[in-house]
């Protein structure tokens, strides 16, 4: 489904601040498969993520999605069949435009159809039975600027808007890193069922440990630029959150630093 071969990318090349963000990484993804990344401040992990969807183009490598090389694919043309949510509930919806237009500009995108916001019926019955399996109350609140929205339902609005029409590949950087705890537990159940119900093809980036290993079908640890460990099935329901600290410290001799991360065991 996703293919990353050889994937380089140095920023600041050929200054002294020169630095190899992506270090010849290769990474394969089968369809449905869903990848918890974790890794230190600075591993690589957004920057895999924004060569995915080609915010910038690799120094070198190439990239495959469902069979096609979109190594030099313009990044808006990736976003047609490239879903992807960020921390910050203020990136992925425009706040000045109701629930309902834009999850009308997000399907009329994704169906290449001439950009629209102004739904049909047809659409506004799917974007309340969408809305209504958040359990959020959302879709009695279609008309709503989504800018009068709190983080956790803007979140849930941009996954609705990634994933209107399915996505072939679903990134999520730290997704519920900026929401309150019991908020960040309901984006993430709504995500759970969503990539379940739509069996997408998912890559999601966490500094929670545990739920990275507790969450999806493999956990991929990034540090410097490389993927260190990948692991799925028994492997990966045998480690606990100490044997993951444990093995890198003794691969890279250094202790896992992330100031964010989160060590809690259950
Ligand atoms: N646009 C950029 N210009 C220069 N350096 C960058 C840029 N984006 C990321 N970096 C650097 O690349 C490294 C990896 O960053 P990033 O992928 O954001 O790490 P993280 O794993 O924390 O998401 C860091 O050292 C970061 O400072
Ligand atoms: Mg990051």
């Amino acid at each position: 489904m996703l293919d990353i071969r050889n994937a380089v990318k140095v920023f600041e090349k050929g200054t002294p601040i020169e630095h190899t963000a992506l270090n010849n990484l290769n990474l394969h993804l089968e369809p449905g498969e869903f990848v918890t990344v974790i890794g230190s401040n600075g591993a690589g992990k957004s920057t895999l993520f924004n060569a995915v969807c080609g915010t910038f183009l690799l120094n070198r490598g190439r990239i495959f999605l469902d069979g096609q090389d979109i190594t030099y694919l313009p990044e808006h043309v990736r976003a047609r069949t490239i879903g992807r949510v960020f921390q910050d509930p203020m990136k992925g919806t425009a706040p000045h435009m109701t629930i309902e237009e834009n999850l009308s500009l997000a399907h009329s995108r994704s169906t290449a159809r001439a950009l629209s916001f102004a739904p049909a019926k047809k659409e506004i019955a799917l974007f309340r039975d969408r809305l209504s399996e958040f359990r959020m109350g959302l879709e009695d609140r279609m008309k709503t600027k989504v800018g009068l929205l709190s983080g956790g339902q803007r979140q849930a609005v941009t996954l609705l808007m990634c994933t209107i029409v399915p996505p072939k590949l679903l990134l999520l950087d730290e997704h519920t890193a900026a929401l309150d705890p019991a908020t960040a537990e309901q984006v993430m159940d709504i995500t759970k069922k969503t990539v379940e119900a739509y069996r997408l093809t998912t890559m999601m980036i966490t500094h929670n440990i545990s739920q990275a290993l507790s969450t999806g079908t493999r956990t991929v640890m990034m540090d410097e630029g490389e993927i260190l460990f990948d692991m799925s099935g028994e492997e990966r329901e045998k480690t606990t959150v100490d044997d993951l600290m444990r093995m890198y410290s003794t691969s890279r001799k250094k202790e896992l630093d992330n100031d964010r991360m989160l060590l809690k065991k259950e």
